[in-house]
């Protein structure tokens, strides 16, 4: 039977039911690795490395659109571009290749703590070549931090994303520059913002990345302006097998079936920032469930959001009652399952899951 067909966990209440939470498996599938920068870790890193932003590069929060008379998608579209005008604002702080070593590290300390075993991490090299950082030092960086994360148990691997908002041109060159270290990059992915740009413009970028052997993904940001058809494009035209967040899948039902049918992966982010009231997005998480979509759950920009890490959101989560304990362990059966892992690994952690839920199902902990 599927995990989530059992009955429900929940032996003796809300610490025991945190402790589950805390201890189950995880796997995250959606997060970018500048976004795990919080604004002390940005503060110390400015100051390392002698570099004066404006304050609001080390605020806590994450901007609400607070705008009137707008539609639903252009403060979607706000919403995004000013969370990425501080994002981008905060990676400036990264130069060397022992920040990105540090960062890599201080992040997967964190899955560790919360027995997040696997990440996939997105890193987006042209906001760092543009300022003069080499890409070889983000990747001895990057590279150096995931093998001592791995010593700890924490393992990953890397996404490179380049970003809808720069030319293809520019998107090639970065594949280029990669070339030396594909086989230890798993994936390419497109992020930043969409807004006004063309799908097909990337096809040739995407093709390409195929035939080199990275796997397939592109950010299909929640509500922005034409996401559905987004999301399509993507599909048919970039050949993606992962869209990160596609939550506007639910508002088409062709978009929808051509998501389920082909097995699509939609990384969605239940994420929340300060003064929204919980998490986010977590009906659509589980209308796409329910609608038969592969949808994992993931932090996305944890240094950014009042959510934070993986573990901590999962426990709000849980804490909100739209999922059961089974049904959050079978999210994090099928991440692990539509990983990029080699088999064995899925495997392995899949197993791992199940040996944990039925520990916890037996007799002694109710
Ligand atoms: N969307 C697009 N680009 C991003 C995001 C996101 O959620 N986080 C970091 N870069
Ligand atoms: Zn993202």
């Amino acid at each position: 039977m599927g995990l989530a067909g059992r009955r429900r966990v929940r032996p003796v209440g809300d610490i025991v039911m945190q402790d589950y939470i805390a201890g189950l498996p995880k796997a995250e599938l959606h997060l970018h690795i500048e976004g795990t920068l919080t604004p002390d870790q940005r503060r110390d890193f400015a100051a390392r490395n002698r570099i004066t932003l404006p304050d609001d590069a080390f605020i806590a929060k994450t901007p609400t659109p607070a705008a009137e008379g707008q539609s639903p998608a252009d403060m979607a579209a706000w919403s995004l571009a000013e969370f990425l005008r501080l994002y981008f604002l905060g990676l400036e702080t990264l130069r060397t290749a022992e920040d990105f070593r540090d960062m890599m590290v201080a992040h997967l300390r964190n899955c560790a703590a919360e027995n997040v075993v696997y990440s996939e991490i997105m890193f987006d090299p042209q906001a760092h070549t543009t300022r003069g950082v080499a890409f070889e030092a983000v990747m001895e960086g990057l590279l150096e931090g995931r093998r001592i994360g791995r010593e700890f148990g924490a393992d990953s691997n890397v996404i490179l994303c380049v970003q809808w908002d720069r030319s293809p041109e520019s998107a090639m060159a970065t594949l280029d520059t990669a070339k030396p270290f594909s086989d230890e990059i798993v994936g390419l992915g497109l992020d930043s913002t969409a807004v006004g740009t063309d799908t097909s413009d990337f096809e040739l970028v995407y093709n390409r990345a195929e035939d080199e052997g990275y796997r397939l993904t592109a950010h299909c940001d929640c509500d922005i302006p034409g996401a559905a058809q987004r999301i399509r494009d993507c599909v048919e035209i970039l050949g993606v097998e992962r869209i990160d967040h596609g939550i506007n899948v639910l508002d088409d039902p062709d978009v929808l079936a051509l998501v389920r049918d082909r097995r699509i992966t939609c990384t969605v982010c239940p994420t929340w920032r300060i003064g929204d009231p919980g998490p986010r997005r977590i009906t659509q998480l589980k209308a796409m469930r329910q609608a038969g979509i592969v949808v994992t759950m993931n932090s996305d920009d944890p240094g950014y959001f009042a959510s934070r890490t993986m573990g901590n959101m999962v426990s709000e989560i849980n804490r909100a009652g739209l999922f059961t304990e089974a049904e959050i362990a079978q999210f994090m059966v099928t991440a692990f399952e539509h990983s990029w892992a080699p088999a064995e690994t899925r495997a392995r952690h899949v197993r791992s899951v199940h040996d944990y839920v039925a520990a916890f199902e037996r007799p002694s902990h109710g």
